[in-house]
């Protein structure tokens, strides 16, 4: 758990040692060039000072070849630092496809965590070493930042729309999370761990926890409450609005023209603000939910309409609950909307 240079914290992800790196490169660099220009004031200070009173200075004339070193080599010095850091950073920003997915929500002050798998935690993520986790992100009120120092890594929890981190976990231990972002009185104690485990023990606190239904199935449930289900019936029953099965991930078309990928910022936007990117062939009859549902819920909305595998003819249950749209019969609002 001690970094093995007491100057960071410690370290336990695959992108520690890289920011690592490229941090101890820029100090390298800055700390060579503070030194050289110190050495070489104090050099002229002494060997260029005035010796009698009445000396006068020879006139310096200018050096072209002089000047385009000085030009070329920090250009060349700042490249290197762009190209590195540039690197670095789109690797920590772009989340590999296959991770494991994990839903976060932050508000006035505490981290709310959901795996997929159903667990819910507070201020506490369990996950398994050496495996990519992503967290999908939102906030209920204003803006947090999810950091995890040992793991180099934060992203900003914005209101209204969702962010991703993601990691991956090289040495087994309890990691401090915090909130870096202001964001009122407790920011403060906006704080939490990250418990990195082998993944024998993963799955044992897994199993260990079960008895929440996964976000998948809550957003099912939510889609036959809220009438969902009487417009965009798992098999076009509804015909008013689109199916959603096996759009999740997919390019759809807009009563514009244009083409929008459905991820999970468009399928939020359409549940909040359902006017703004109409699916072509469809009108604009669907009520905002603004207001109505939580943070929470829509979240596990998303995570329903994502569980939706592709074929458009999902109705009966299956063996998995989480991957079937409750049938517009069984909606018990479904004329309500
Ligand atoms: Cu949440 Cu600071």
């Amino acid at each position: 758990m001690q970094s093995w240079i007491p100057l960071v914290p410690d370290s336990a992800s695959t992108f520690s040692w890289k920011v690592d790196a490229l941090y101890f490169y820029l100090s390298g660099v800055t700390l060579f060039f503070t030194l050289l220009i110190s050495a070489v004031l104090i050099f002229f200070v002494i060997r260029y000072r005035r010796r009698t009173p009445y000396e006068i200075p020879r006139p310096v004339a200018g050096s072209h070849k002089l000047e385009t070193l000085w030009t070329i080599i920090p250009f060349v010095i700042a490249m290197t630092m762009f190209g590195w850091g540039a690197q670095v950073y789109f690797q920590q920003y772009k989340p590999p496809a296959n991770a494991i997915e994990v839903y976060v929500v932050g508000k006035q002050w505490m981290w709310k965590l959901q795996h997929a798998t159903g667990q819910r935690e507070i201020n506490q993520l369990h996950v398994p070493v050496g495996r990519k986790i992503k967290l999908i992100m939102t906030s209920e009120d204003v803006i947090h930042d999810f950091f995890v120092p040992a793991f180099r890594t934060k992203m900003d929890v914005v209101p209204g729309k969702y962010t991703t981190l993601w990691f991956e976990a090289t040495t087994p231990g309890t990691y401090h999370l915090f909130c870096a972002e202001y964001c009122g009185m407790n920011h403060s104690g906006m704080t939490g761990s990250i418990i990195v485990m082998e993944p024998r023990e993963f799955d044992n606190w897994l199993s260990g926890n079960t008895g929440s239904t996964t976000p998948a199935a809550a957003g099912q449930q939510l889609f036959g409450t809220l009438g969902c289900a009487s417009c965009h019936g798992a098999n076009g029953e509804g015909g008013r609005g689109p199916t959603l099965a096996g759009v999740f991930g997919a390019q759809t078309e807009l009563t514009t023209g244009d083409k929008v990928t459905v991820d999970e910022a468009y399928v939020r936007e359409s549940i909040i603000n359902p006017q703004l990117k109409l699916v072509k062939g469809f009108g604009p009859i669907m009520p905002t939910f603004q207001g109505q549902i939580s943070e929470d819920q829509l979240v596990q909305l998303v995570a329903f309409i994502k569980s939706l595998p592709a074929g458009g003819q999902v109705q009966a249950p299956a063996a998995n609950p989480a991957a079937t749209p409750p049938r517009p019969a069984a909606s018990p609002t479904q004329n309500s909307r």
